[in-house]
């Protein structure tokens, strides 16, 4: 199918920002998620700064990630940060009941963990302990963050940093409805109340933003939390508030997750794909629930664990969650931030599931090695979009069968950068065709056109430790006729064009 695609962007009418928050990772101790693939340890020689692997740090500071969350997911609410602080030889040895039963040593914990963002240039999203912690413990972990002059404060300068750290996100529990709990809606209310009430962030640089427990797309013990919690909100006395819900959805096929990561042929491609896409629905019915209880878009929208859960690689602890990274997650990662940047009036923040190592990784290492996913890419791609304000475009989505699959060909998204200029990210769904496209720009003069594009001859391409460049971009032609721009992008790719007008 050659037909011209049409696309025409309106750069007279702005939309919301595009806040940066949706490009957001998580780092949960799990596999080797954490151990191995950030922290190595100060005597490790593996190169690092102290205990942390300097290869990771410059891969995920040229994708700026704006936020980490932390320590879980499911481990959230069995963590208790006291056994994570103080001299790394004194601290507590447990085991991590969530994932595979493996020990957990604890040398990783509040003050590497504040380091590890600081050196990757990234705020702090954590996760606090409601299923098996106590609003007291919960309390005092963010007063010894934030607070200055108290006891925590001082054994927290003890310890190493005198100076307050700032909190962005602070979760209050994690899938309370289900690993984190469980609680019914109302049960939960009850505990989120007296968390939020009683967990004060002191450092006054950093309004802290407090998120609670939402929805999971599956799991039908979630499913009235979003009214419940709405509705509690929208009646809250002035002791607590919450600036977001979180919203889980993973692209999984039900469960077990038994879907190949590679070796899939073009239906696999589409029926994970066709999955994906319904991201934009649970987001709209939930947006829906919102909006009833809060027209003003006062809480956002988190969907702080997103992103594809296949079945483990094959001679790993399947409770490490390991799985290889192709290029249909790159295309995958393009749409779901499509979706994302579509539903920007509400959805404030997301957080890739995860960030190194487990599930839809930026990263996979091995010892000394590291390689960069395909995923990655889409995330390098994508930062001009961070902070962007987002512009409407136009276009015919058109269609691809894949046996009884029928799926857009063709998506894309639009935006102003905070430099300036128009970015265009385009999504070639269709496995088999290019796609030319022809891009209008209103009344504007386009002065200079550039871009990058991320293909890959197969769709289930992969980059590994012996071969790390299979998927990577290049840069892609785009040509200019008056105003107009002309580019072909290649089947199942992404790309993201940069536009100077005058
Ligand atoms: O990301 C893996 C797990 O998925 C998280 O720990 C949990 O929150 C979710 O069920």
């Amino acid at each position: 199918n050659e037909d011209v695609v049409k696309m025409s962007v309106d750069v007279t009418q702005s939309g919301p920002e595009i806040n940066r928050h949706i490009f957001g990772q998580f780092a949960e101790h799990l596999g080797t998620g954490i151990y191995g693939g950030i922290w190595v340890g100060p005597e490790s020689e593996i190169p690092n700064t102290r205990g942390i692997r300097n290869d990771v740090v410059k891969a995920l500071k040229a994708i700026k990630v704006p936020n980490v969350r932390w320590p879980g997911g499911c481990f959230a609410d069995q963590y208790h940060w006291r056994d994570g602080i103080g001299a790394p030889e004194e601290r507590k040895s447990r085991i991590n009941v969530s994932w595979g039963g493996s020990p957990e040593a604890n040398t990783f914990g509040t003050h590497e963990y504040f380091d590890f963002i600081s050196q990757i240039g990234s705020e702090a999203f954590i996760s606090a302990n409601v299923g098996s912690g106590t609003v007291q413990e919960s309390a005092d972990w963010l007063e010894y963050l934030t607070a200055s002059g108290s006891t925590l404060a001082l054994e927290r300068a003890r310890n190493g940093h005198p100076d307050p750290y700032d909190v962005a996100f602070w979760g209050v529990g994690n899938e309370v409805w289900g690993c984190g709990g469980p609680f019914t809606p109302q049960e939960y209310i009850t505990e989120l109340k007296k968390f939020a009430t009683f967990t004060n962030n002191y450092n006054a640089n950093v309004n802290t933003q407090f998120v609670a427990v939402g929805p999971d797309s599956f799991d039908e013990y979630s499913f009235g939390y979003p009214e419940a919690i709405m509705e509690a909100w929208a009646k809250k006395t002035w002791t607590w508030d919450i600036q977001g819900l979180s919203l889980h959805m993973y692209t999984r096929g039900g469960w077990p997750a038994v879907i190949p990561a590679t070796g899939f042929n073009e239906s696999g491609y589409a029926a994970v794909i066709k999955e994906t896409l319904e991201m934009d629905k649970f987001i709209s019915d939930n947006r829906a629930i919102m909006d009833k209880f809060d027209p003003e878009h006062k809480v956002s929208i988190m969907v702080d664990e997103w992103g594809t859960w296949y079945a483990p690689t094959e001679g790993t602890n399947p409770g490490f969650l390991q799985q290889q990274n192709s290029q249909r997650d790159a295309v995958l990662a393009a749409l779901n931030f499509n979706i994302f940047i579509r539903h920007a009036e509400r959805v404030k923040g997301a957080n890739i599931a995860q960030m190194i190592n487990v599930l839809q990784a930026m990263i996979l290492t091995e010892g000394e090695k590291m390689v960069l996913t395909p995923t990655y890419h889409t995330f390098r791609m994508y930062v001009p979009f961070q902070d962007a304000t987002r512009l409407p475009i136009n276009f015919n989505k058109g269609f691809y069968k894949e046996g009884t699959i029928e799926l857009p060909r063709v998506d894309a998204i639009a935006a102003k950068g905070r430099d300036g200029k128009i970015y265009v990210a385009i999504t070639n769904i269709d496995p088999k065709n290019n796609a030319s496209l022809d891009l209008s720009f209103d009344e504007q003069t386009i002065k200079d056109v550039k871009g990058e594009t991320l293909y890959a001859s197969a769709i289930d391409a992969v980059n590994t430790f012996d071969n790390p460049n299979n998927v990577a971009p290049t840069s892609i032609n785009a040509s200019l006729t008056g105003s107009n721009v002309s580019v072909t992008v290649q089947p199942q790719s992404v790309t993201v064009l940069e536009i100077v007008s005058e």
